[in-house]
């Protein structure tokens, strides 16, 4: 396969098939083949076929998430995901499944479909290409936890994520996530993140921040691993750490006074064992 741009991990795309949850209503408005990577295998959400790999990915949010406390219910992934949204991601037929994979999704004896191994959700808002990213998952870290090692899965996450914006065709894209989220060291590679919240009670995680950025291809590829992408990044003014609620508020309180801030880069880790984010001010 011919990609016009450089993956970190290009096992990835050689041993997994991507797929795409889409309506029959969204269908015709999403890229099936996102810079160029094999077509995705459809599922159509309102089908009787569909119900056991949805029920599989349903599944895959537990794994990832329900440690996070954090599963989604049935209902919400259906009435927040699957009908108004697109689900893209990466999969693997049943046949071809470790062990320890189709023992923690309970693959049906009989079943030879795609069994999920990564996903990205993402809602469509009222202005056209502007999306509400809603769920990214990844079986890599299960994996390793399961010592499942003749495969290096690093960076599915994040070519997860890239692959569905652009499959998605998302032009200003916004998420929430928390402070101490290690999903953070995925958002930032798309470029600085402007942020319209640093506390949030209005989120079930009050430390949840909630971020954007404008989708281009400069930032898919970077946030892919392709090293010939320089994205410009702001030095930070200062580090905020993960557990300061009081310096969340504060910044919060700036940002409702009409200051503009960005998290330029990565978070660091502290040699206490906690997580610094850095924080710029950019207006
Ligand atoms: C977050 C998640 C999607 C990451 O998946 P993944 O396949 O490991 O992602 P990637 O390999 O693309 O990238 C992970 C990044 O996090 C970093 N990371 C992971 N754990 C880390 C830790 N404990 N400390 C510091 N960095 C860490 C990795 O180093 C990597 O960054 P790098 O590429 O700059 O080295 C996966 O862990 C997951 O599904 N978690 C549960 C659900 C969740 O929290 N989703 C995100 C909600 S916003």
């Amino acid at each position: 396969m011919a990609l016009s741009f450089q993956v970190r991990n290009p096992a990835l795309l050689s041993e997994f098939i991507p797929y795409l949850v889409a309506t029959p209503f969204n269908l015709p408005h999403v890229n099936l083949r996102p810079f160029g990577v094999t077509p995705a295998h459809v599922i159509d959400p309102l089908r009787l076929e569909s119900e056991t790999f949805l029920r599989l990915l349903h599944r895959l949010d537990g794994l990832t998430f329900g440690p996070e406390g954090m599963p989604m219910p049935r209902w919400v992934f259906f009435d927040c995901s699957e009908m108004p949204g697109a689900i893209y991601g990466l999969a693997r037929p049943a046949s071809q499944l470790w062990p320890v994979a189709r023992e923690l999704f309970k693959v049906p004896d009989d079943y030879d479909g795609l069994v999920p191994v990564s996903m990205y959700v993402a809602i469509p808002m009222h202005r056209t290409g502007m999306w509400f990213g809603h769920n990214l998952s990844s079986l890599a870290p299960v994996f390793r936890e399961h010592h499942v090692t003749d495969l290096d899965l690093t960076g599915l996450g994040s070519l997860t994520k890239g692959l569905a914006l652009k499959c998605f065709g998302v032009k200003q894209f916004w998420g929430a996530t928390q402070w101490m989220s290690k999903a953070l060291h995925i958002h930032v590679k798309f470029g600085p993140l402007d942020l319209q919240t640093a506390y949030t009670p209005a989120h079930s995680e009050r430390e949840t921040l909630t971020y954007g950025f404008a989708v281009t291809d400069a930032n898919l590829r970077a946030s892919m691993g392709d090293r010939s992408v320089k994205l410009p990044r702001p030095a930070p003014d200062y580090w905020l750490d993960g557990h300061d609620v009081a310096g969340m508020i504060a910044l919060q309180d700036r940002i409702e006074a009409g200051g503009r801030f960005v998290i330029p880069e990565a978070p660091r880790s502290t040699s206490a064992g906690g997580v610094e984010v850095p924080i710029t001010c950019v207006g």
